[in-house]
């Protein structure tokens, strides 16, 4: 779909072409503001899937697909963004996986994110797959700030932020509450274990074959 928004980002990309011989400090400028456009589409399209959440209208495609592969290539994507912490998978899923492709994909990407926004000081966040039977469970650790306990159940609510955090740290409040609207869909379980200034780890665990 052509969005006012898509046509900027086009408009800025093809800036950012011309100026990158000539000029570094438009370059850069140009770059900065790519980045914040980018940032705001994003932030577009989480606002209009929470409002498809709430008149039950996020639609889901089923294919079947290659489960490490998709998290091979969104671990490589984030890896791009990230220059301050690598990202280490392990574990592996066996069989193919029947879901939603990019929305599970969306999730991974939520959880990820969060691992390296709440770790400023960390060098590394892990992302583990692991099958048994007939489900797969994604395990996403990080060594950042953590979560109080009377905050864990509350953080897959609409909005919700953590107080002491949202300060520090911009957002909505609305990723976890998405990716755990997505998970449900998948008759699967997400959740989170932390202790503050310890760490974070968040888990799903969704069937092998998911009938959405
Ligand atoms: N890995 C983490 N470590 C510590 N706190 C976390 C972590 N992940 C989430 N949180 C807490 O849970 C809250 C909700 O997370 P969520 O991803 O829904 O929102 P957000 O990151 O604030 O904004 P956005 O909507 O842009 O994702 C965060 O504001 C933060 O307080
Ligand atoms: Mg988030």
């Amino acid at each position: 779909m052509k969005t006012p928004l898509t046509t900027a980002k086009a408009y800025l990309q093809m800036l950012e072409l011309l100026l990158d011989e000539n000029n570094e400090d438009a370059s850069l400028y140009a770059k900065k503001a790519n980045q914040s456009v980018n940032r705001l589409n994003e932030l577009i399209s989480e606002l209009l899937d929470v409002s498809k959440i709430r008149l039950g209208k996020l639609n889901y495609t089923v294919t079947t697909f290659n489960f490490n592969e998709l998290i091979e290539s969104t671990v490589e994507n984030i890896q791009l963004t990230s220059l301050t912490h690598s990202i280490i998978k392990t574990g592996q899923v066996n069989d193919t996986v029947t879901g939603d492709k990019d929305r599970l994909q969306q999730v991974v990407i939520n959880l990820l994110t969060n691992a390296i926004k709440y770790s400023p000081g960390a060098e590394k966040v892990f992302i583990n797959l692991a099958q048994e039977k007939d489900s797969i469970t994604v395990t996403v650790k990080d060594a950042g700030i953590g979560i109080a306990q009377q905050s864990l159940d509350k953080i897959f609510e609409k909005y919700h932020r953590v107080e002491e955090h949202a300060v520090h740290f911009q957002g909505l409040g609305i990723g976890l509450f998405i990716s755990y609207e997505i998970i449900q869909r998948h008759h699967g379980r997400l959740w989170a274990e932390s202790k503050p200034g310890k760490g974070s780890t968040f888990y799903f665990t969704i069937p092998v074959n998911s009938n959405l």
